[in-house]
């Protein structure tokens, strides 16, 4: 098949073209309030979900090796938890109380509490240690009901 040539040239000319538009870049905007509400009840219900599902085991002086998994995700959720609190989140339809702004820096200490809890549990687990795992059970126990006392609301009337 014969090409004319003048189509040649444009085909050539358009491909070494200055580049069209510039592509779009998607600009990532931050997480939305709500949506980190939302994010932030989800992780504490999960986490009571597992936290809650540890005590048979516990309970019957079972394998806590097999609990490492959980306990490992509350480890992590509690590295993530002061984050899930930020100034823009106060005021949302939430059981936070206004103490979690208000005392930022005692909120902070409950929610370091319970990171070094969560630590210590991961590390029961792993190490096999059912008494010492019962212990540091106890312990987070402790430092949910700890934080819970001055900074969540009751929940509200259904
Ligand atoms: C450092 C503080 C802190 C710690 C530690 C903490 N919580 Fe909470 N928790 C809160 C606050 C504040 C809320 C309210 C959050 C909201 O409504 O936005 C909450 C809410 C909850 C809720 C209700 C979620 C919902 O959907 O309304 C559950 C269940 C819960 N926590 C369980 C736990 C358990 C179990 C632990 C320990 C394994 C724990 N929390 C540790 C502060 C804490």
């Amino acid at each position: 098949m014969r090409v004319a040539p003048a189509f040649l040239a444009a085909a050539v000319l358009a491909s070494c073209a200055t580049p069209l538009t510039p592509p779009v870049v998607a600009v990532e905007a931050g997480l939305a309030p709500d949506s980190i509400v939302a994010a932030r009840k989800a992780a504490f219900m999960l986490s009571a979900a597992t936290f809650g599902g540890m005590k048979p085991v516990v309970e019957r002086g079972g394998d806590v090796k097999t609990l490492a998994f959980g306990a490992r995700g509350l480890a992590r959720w509690a590295e993530a938890l002061p984050a899930m609190f930020p100034e823009s989140t106060r005021g949302l339809a939430s059981r936070a109380k206004a103490e979690v702004w208000t005392d930022r820096p005692g909120f902070e200490a409950r929610a370091a509490t319970f990171r070094a809890a969560t630590a210590a549990l991961l590390d029961r687990a792993s190490a096999g240690d059912a008494a010492g795992f019962a212990a540091q059970y106890a312990a987070v126990n402790a430092a949910c009901d700890g934080c819970h006392e001055t900074y969540r609301a009751p929940p509200p009337p259904r």
